[in-house]
């Protein structure tokens, strides 16, 4: 497996893999791998060629009083985790590297990019617009892969890939989840032993909404409802949103209908964890 840091470097090896037509796989990170990371690396690599694994820390992505600083890092560990995954490359590079200037240009996806995560961490989906876009430059993937996990993040992506007319084909994966349902994350080496145990209220509350659905709950606010309570009864929970939405344009709906997406954003104590849901209403 090859290691590369600089920009220079992974554009010419890219350019180099896809003349000579090669699928090329490409998974976006910021590190700190997990098994979550690693199931896409893993698909990856089933469908592809040449699989590169990207780690990049991205500061336009994190709010002024976010935890960009002490983001969990481990350059050497997250190499050997992507190396027995399957992974070809890893692209490491520095800030400097990537943005010797500063950047001056943002893409911004509009309505989707503003929504829910875009209300409460103003500015985050235009860096990671900007940082993917700048990252598919240097990389030039035929497939890459994102994870359901981050449900807005792969809507605002497709977004991207489809106003920008980019030659690459996206494909989102399954949460992967602890056994208790905690979605995996690198935040979650922040919660404290009983933090840790509370997370598990975001899937409770998630489940919870898919079963008042399915037994025939169509209003998005009874279904919204029954998902906070859950939330409240945890003292040290503090809820950002809990929504059932549009799966498509999550666009608030009154009455559910065809595909929905069930979204939670909650503080527990001073980590802030998101998961979701997508529930067929027919
Ligand atoms: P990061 O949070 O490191 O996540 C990288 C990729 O792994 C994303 O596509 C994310 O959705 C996926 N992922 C994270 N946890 C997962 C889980 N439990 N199950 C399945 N997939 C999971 O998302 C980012 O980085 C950044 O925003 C990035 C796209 C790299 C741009 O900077």
């Amino acid at each position: 497996m090859t290691v590369i840091r600089a920009a220079r470097r992974m554009a010419a090896r890219s350019e180099r893999l896809r003349r000579q037509g090669k699928q090329l796989g490409v998974v976006p990170t910021m590190g700190a791998l997990h098994e979550g990371h690693l199931s896409l690396v893993r698909a990856a690599v089933k469908a592809n060629d040449v699989v590169i694994v990207t780690i990049f820390v991205n500061p336009l992505q994190f709010g002024p009083h976010e935890d960009f600083r002490r983001y969990p890092r481990n350059l050497p560990r997250d190499i050997r985790l992507a190396r027995r995954a399957g992974a070809d490359i890893v692209f490491a590079p520095s800030v400097q590297e990537i943005s010797p200037t500063g950047f001056g240009t943002t893409i911004d996806v509009g309505p989707i990019g503003e929504r829910l995560e875009g209300r409460f961490r103003p500015g985050h989906f235009r860096g990671v617009a900007t940082v993917v876009a700048a990252l598919f430059h240097l990389t030039k993937p035929t497939h890459a892969y994102f994870g359901q996990k981050d449900y807005q993040q792969t809507l605002v992506i497709k977004r991207l890939v489809k106003d920008l007319c980019l030659d690459v084909r996206l494909h989102v994966l399954p949460t992967v989840r602890e056994r208790d349902g905690v979605a995996m994350s690198s935040r979650n080496r922040y919660l404290r032993v009983e933090q840790r145990r509370q997370a598990a209220v975001l899937w409770r509350a998630l489940r919870a909404g898919r079963e008042r659905i399915r037994t025939g709950e169509r209003r998005a606010s009874a279904v919204a409802a029954r998902m906070r309570r859950l939330i409240k009864a945890i003292p040290s929970a503090r809820i950002d949103y809990v929504v059932a939405v549009d799966a498509a344009t999550l666009a608030p709906v009154r009455r559910l209908r065809g595909c929905v997406a069930l979204l939670v954003a909650v503080w527990i104590g001073r980590t802030r964890l998101i998961d979701n849901l997508l529930v067929d209403v027919s």
